[in-house]
């Protein structure tokens, strides 16, 4: 069967040799694929032993899917690595239904690895104009909910905290590390009066999964293949060791953050290449998200950056180009390999184009060793995050569910979704299908919006279960009420 998206080419010599060594160095077959997932699922459950592993399993008192009948008002902070999101969402006396009215902000790149206050600062801003221009008389509104969607590996003993584990996607902030990030939000919404009141900080794949849930109940695992790379699924408590000491009934459901994205910081098993220990070496946090560094949209451009100028450096393409465009850290983002992959021209025209904006004047060997890269990157990153899904679901023994995934990876880049769903194939051993619109026995599809409507079906689940009396996993009950 032909790789989804594959090209061929008449090449030279000399970059035929450069392309074979490549195809070797991001080559996953499907053994490699199965000694990965064995691996993964063995680490799933070491995360959630009392000595823990790499990968964190983080509980996050999720501990219901939702049933299509929440209802009530919420607001929803989306906190992800690109931008910020507010959002009010209106879960109606419809089944499944809701009414959103959304605002976008950028994320200011400096933020990311400026001073903590000046994080909280301006996005307690954000909320406040929000709220400002959707509630004039702010006198007379009772303080609304919030559920915080905080991206980012948090430990939780309760829904309404998160104590930040490390930063991830590039974010360097100091003195937030260690610290429950809701008093540093509480306190700079106070200062300016915003009438919200926290009652669930959530991560952007328990959203994804509840959301999904919400109009899918065959969905099992919700999945960010985004900026980051991340998932998350629904346990029980008493497969938990590490929560033994709550003394939850066995058979209590706990949504679990997995984290995935630091599965083998060890490095013991992903087929890691010169440059992906370049990215690592180079990056805030060193030694932290092996994973994701190899699948990741943050991380997709840059690999293929330092291949690029590795084979320059070493004499074999762009001899005598000026490569000033290619000298600056994550200079290129996923969205230009989304463009080389999805040049349609045989001669690879559009490609030629963005080189040449970019002073770079290509041959046509060099444009078939870019489009052969693009593909090598993107085509290895859809194989390994299928690693993933694969470990969960045999892990759970699900032989047959949905998988709600969202991010710019998997709704932008080509090929993702069908590379994705080859590599499952090749893993998890399916017969050939017999008919093609036959749905494969483990569906990736496109999810629901996690962080607005997940983060405030969260929160509608977290009160109904504290009214029921269901208080396990709450801090500050006076927000509840
Ligand atoms: C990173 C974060 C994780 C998040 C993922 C996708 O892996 O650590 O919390 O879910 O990115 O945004």
């Amino acid at each position: 069967m032909a790789t989804p998206g594959s090209s061929r080419a008449s090449l030279p010599q000399d970059l035929r040799h450069e392309i074979q060594k490549l195809e070797e160095q991001f080559s996953t077959d499907a053994a490699k694929l199965k000694q990965i997932t064995d691996r993964f699922i063995s680490e799933l459950d070491k995360g959630l032993s009392v000595e823990g592993g790499s990968i964190p399993m983080n509980p996050t008192w999720v501990m219901s899917f939702p049933d299509g009948y929440e209802t009530g008002t919420f607001l929803a902070l989306d906190m992800g690595g690109t931008n910020l999101r507010v959002c009010q969402i209106t879960l109606t006396d419809q089944k499944s239904e809701f009414d959103i009215i959304q605002s976008k902000y950028r994320m200011p790149e400096e933020l990311k690895t400026g001073e903590s206050d000046e994080l909280w600062e301006y996005i307690a801003d954000c909320l406040q104009q929000f709220v400002d221009s959707h509630h004039a008389d702010k006198s007379t509104i009772e303080k609304l909910p919030l559920g915080f969607t905080f991206s980012y590996p948090a430990t939780q003993h309760y829904i309404d905290e998160g104590v930040l584990q490390r930063w991830t996607k590039g974010f360097d902030i100091a003195g937030v590390e260690g610290e429950n990030v809701v008093p540093m939000l509480e306190a700079a919404l106070e200062r300016r009066n915003v009438p919200i009141k926290l009652v669930a900080l959530i991560n952007d794949t328990t959203g994804t999964l509840i959301a999904s849930a919400y109009t899918d109940t065959s969905m099992k695992i919700g999945c960010i293949f985004g900026t980051g790379c991340n998932a998350a699924y629904m346990e029980n408590a008493g497969s938990i060791p590490k929560l033994a000491h709550m003394n939850l009934p066995p058979d209590t459901p706990m949504a679990i953050n997995c984290e995935w994205g630091a599965f083998d910081n060890e490095h013991a098993v992903l087929p890691m290449t010169p440059y992906d220990i370049l990215i690592d070496k180079d990056s805030p946090r060193p030694g932290q998200q092996a994973f994701e560094k190899m699948i990741a949209g943050l991380y997709l451009g840059e690999i293929f950056r330092l291949v690029v100028l590795d084979l320059h450096n070493k004499e074999h393409m762009f001899l005598n180009q000026d490569m000033s465009a290619f000298k600056k850290p994550y200079s290129m983002d996923s969205s230009f390999l989304s463009a080389i992959e999805e040049d349609p021209f045989e001669n690879l025209q559009e490609t030629y184009d963005l080189f040449n904006k970019m002073g770079i004047n290509s041959t046509n060997p060099e444009l078939e060793l870019i489009r052969r890269l693009a593909e090598l990157i993107g085509t290895r990153a859809a194989r390994l995050s299928a690693c993933g899904v694969a470990a969960i679901s045999k892990k759970k023994g699900y032989k047959t569910c949905h998988v709600g995934a969202d991010g710019s990876v998997f709704n932008k880049y080509p090929h993702f979704k069908a590379r994705g769903a080859q590599a499952l194939r090749e893993i998890l051993d399916w017969p050939e299908k017999t008919n093609p619109r036959q749905e494969d026995p483990i569906e990736i599809l496109a999810a629901e919006d996690g962080s607005g409507v997940g983060a405030a079906l969260i929160a509608a689940l977290t009160l109904q279960r504290v009214q029921e009396g269901n208080l396990a996993g709450i801090l500050h009950l006076e927000n509840f009420k």
